[in-house]
């Protein structure tokens, strides 16, 4: 069978890294495809195992892949009439394997997505993706039962899926409590995965909000300590909520993150989403924070330690790490957070 997962732009390779570290033994898994927030591959083993990918929004099954889309309407009927002969009992075994229930008359409703210049509506998209399901007896419904069908066109492919994910699948059961601009799990995830992480880490996040970070770093696997502060008391309480009793030994603190209590060389990775502006304030503030928190970072990290920071105030960023000449930028990979333009940093300390 063949799937897709949706994942936010820019963090396709870190999503590939993952299916490939979780299933490659498996010899159950071939990527296919990386096209722009998207992975295709063939998986042949229980697709229930692919919900617990971390880096992924969303799993769809898909059912048509068409190469060649054009400007014209006729693609449209080239995508719907792909659908007349289409055998859909892997489709049924593969939605049961994950808990959806199928019947004959199966009830669906249909997502459209639409880009570039076309002769034709979403809406239009949509209808013919309706009608030729109509036509194969199912059920056209907006009811809890339905069955998401998706249907996209997208550059020159079109493609007819089926969506398998819940709407949690990127949440986390750990998310009870929340601040603005809490980072998507998703993306904290991969900032984790850029950081190397390795059991004998001592990890530091020093403006945590609501933990994201510093939870999605406890899951991936064994650390030595967890250490996690910020200005704020709600947001300090939000993390302490969240981590509950698990994930020892970790330590959490309310301070400035400009003036750590902490000693110099002390801690092998730091990840770090930072204010990106409306919590801070205009441009000279957060000059300042990112100014004196560099500089601390910068003196509590190990020698060869790793930093990733994420930030929407890229100029800024540069500006100071021009600065401390021993920070070495290793990657930067831009990234969407939230309709926003931002950039994930891989800083090594050298
Ligand atoms: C963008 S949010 C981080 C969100 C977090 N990664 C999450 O997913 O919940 C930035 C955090 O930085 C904190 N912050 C701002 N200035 C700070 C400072 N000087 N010292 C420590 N924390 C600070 C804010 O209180 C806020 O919780």
């Amino acid at each position: 069978m063949i799937y897709s997962i949706i994942v936010s732009a820019g963090l396709e390779n870190i999503a590939r890294e993952e299916l490939s570290e979780r299933f490659d033994n498996t010899g159950h898994l071939k990527i296919l495809e990386r096209k722009p927030h998207r992975l295709i591959f063939r998986y042949t083993g229980n697709p229930r195992e692919l919900l617990s990918l971390r880096s992924a929004e969303h799993l769809f099954l898909m059912l048509k892949q068409l190469p060649n889309m054009t400007r014209s309407r006729s693609s449209l009927a080239a995508l719907s009439s792909s659908l007349t002969r289409f055998n859909f009992k892997e489709t049924y075994e593969c939605c049961q394997q994950v808990g959806i229930n199928t019947r004959k008359r199966m009830p669906f409703r249909v997502t459209s997505r639409l880009s570039g210049k076309r002769n034709f509506r979403r809406i239009d998209l949509q209808r013919v993706i309706e009608h030729a399901l109509l036509a194969r007896g199912w059920h056209l419904t907006s009811g809890h039962s339905a069955l998401e069908v998706w249907a996209e066109v997208h550059g020159d492919d079109g493609y007819i899926s089926v969506k398998l994910s819940g709407n949690d699948m990127a949440q986390r059961p750990y998310k009870q409590a929340h601040i603005p601009a809490s980072l998507k799990p998703t993306v904290a995830y991969s900032m984790v995965r850029l950081s190397r992480p390795h059991p004998t880490d001592v990890f530091l996040d020093a403006m945590c909000g609501a933990g994201t970070i510093l939870l999605e770093r406890a899951l991936i696997g064994r650390y030595d300590y967890l250490i996690g502060g910020d200005v704020s008391t709600a947001a300090l309480g939000a993390t302490v909520a969240n981590f509950g009793r698990q994930h020892q030994p970790r330590q959490f603190f309310r301070w400035d993150a400009r003036k750590l209590p902490m000693q110099r060389g002390t801690v092998d990775k730091i990840v770090c989403n930072l204010p990106f502006g409306q919590t801070v304030g205009n441009l000279p503030q957060l000059t300042n924070l990112y100014r004196h928190t560099l500089k601390e970072y910068a003196r509590v990290l190990k020698p060869r330690g790793r930093m990733v920071l994420l930030t929407s105030q890229r100029m800024l960023l540069d500006d100071e790490l021009q600065h401390l000449r021993f920070l070495n930028v290793r990657r930067r990979l831009a990234v969407d957070v939230r309709g926003k333009k931002a950039w994930i940093y891989v800083i090594r300390f050298t």
